[in-house]
């Protein structure tokens, strides 16, 4: 008796702005790449296209930095998906390295959607097979999505970074990225703590619970997912510095930067920031496009 074995063919394809995760994972994988064409319509909406046939494929790797612009580039992706489906493409693996919404996991307010849910549901009622991300907000949060959503943790890399560095301590900004600094500190034997955040769900403005920490003449490492306005490291930084902390580095995978965040924090007193390339920035000193590959090479083959 005889066995078949279907081979499926994948193309790689990704926005111009996330090309070079794509070529990565292209020449690694012996995958044809293409970039998609965008534009927007005079009255603001999107446009996208494959520049070859997708329907000759069996299968695609669609890969968005989705950030900044998040709106429009999720409808960009939404858009590739649904042609790719459309064309015949029967399985669609979506890479976005990072997750818009994904802070708005729960309801916080009564009335409120929860819309990383919303988004989750979008792309998969579009018939995507899996959505890659790294170091989503909350990885329990996937726990109710339709599709296989893969948390990819950079936590290693971070490690990498800090070996060889005296007196460490790891902080988390809140009880909610204490998980990633106990990662951390696995992989180094290092000490680690955290504060305690509050948010005000209408201001946005972040407040932090005075605490007694054993910083004193230490290097502090502040590790979290997001910097965003930057409020939740400058809190933090102000908090250490004050317990004697020689020095506050901030880490954080997705740098989104705003408002000049980057020079609110060195005027608060953090020494660096360390981001990955989720987001290109000036910070983006850690690249993730190979655990990415990682993750892609184990689904498609
Ligand atoms: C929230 O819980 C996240 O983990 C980050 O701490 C937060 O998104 C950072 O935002 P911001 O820089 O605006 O304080």
């Amino acid at each position: 008796m005889g066995y078949s074995l279907v081979v499926v063919k994948y193309l790689v394809a990704s926005f111009p702005w996330s090309s070079d995760v794509g070529n990565d994972m292209a020449n690694a994988l012996g995958l044809t790449h293409v970039v998609l064409e965008t534009k927007q319509f005079p009255d603001g909406e999107s446009y996208i296209r494959y520049p070859i046939d997708v329907s000759t494929y069996d299968g695609l790797i669609l890969i968005q930095r989705a950030y900044p612009e998040q709106n429009t580039r999720l409808i960009q992706v939404m858009l590739a998906v649904h042609a790719a489906r459309d064309l015949g493409v029967k399985q669609v693996h979506v890479v976005l390295p990072y997750l818009p919404y994904s802070r708005q996991d729960r309801r916080f307010r009564d009335g409120e959607p929860v819309s990383l849910q919303t988004m989750l549901s979008l792309l998969s009622s579009l018939g995507v097979s899996s959505i890659i991300t790294v170091d989503v907000h909350k990885p329990e949060a996937f726990r109710i999505a339709n599709t296989q959503c893969i948390n990819i943790e950079p936590f290693e890399l971070y490690a990498n970074r800090l070996k060889g560095v005296e007196n460490v301590v790891l902080l988390s900004p809140d009880i909610g990225s204490l998980w990633r600094v106990r990662k951390v500190s696995e992989y180094l034997g290092v000490p680690f703590s955290y504060l305690e955040k509050f948010r005000d769900r209408v201001t946005g403005e972040v407040t932090m619970k005075p605490k007694e920490l054993d910083v004193a003449g230490k290097e502090v490492f502040i590790i979290d997912d997001i910097i965003a306005t930057g409020g939740t490291i400058i809190e933090a930084t102000k908090i250490l510095k004050s317990l004697g902390a020689t020095r506050v580095h901030a880490i954080a995978t997705h740098c989104l930067l705003l408002n000049m965040a980057d020079s609110r924090m060195f005027e608060t007193g953090v020494s660096s920031i360390t981001c990955s390339n989720t987001i290109p920035t000036r910070y983006s000193e850690v690249n993730v496009n190979q655990l990415i590959l990682n993750v892609v090479r184990g689904l498609i083959t």
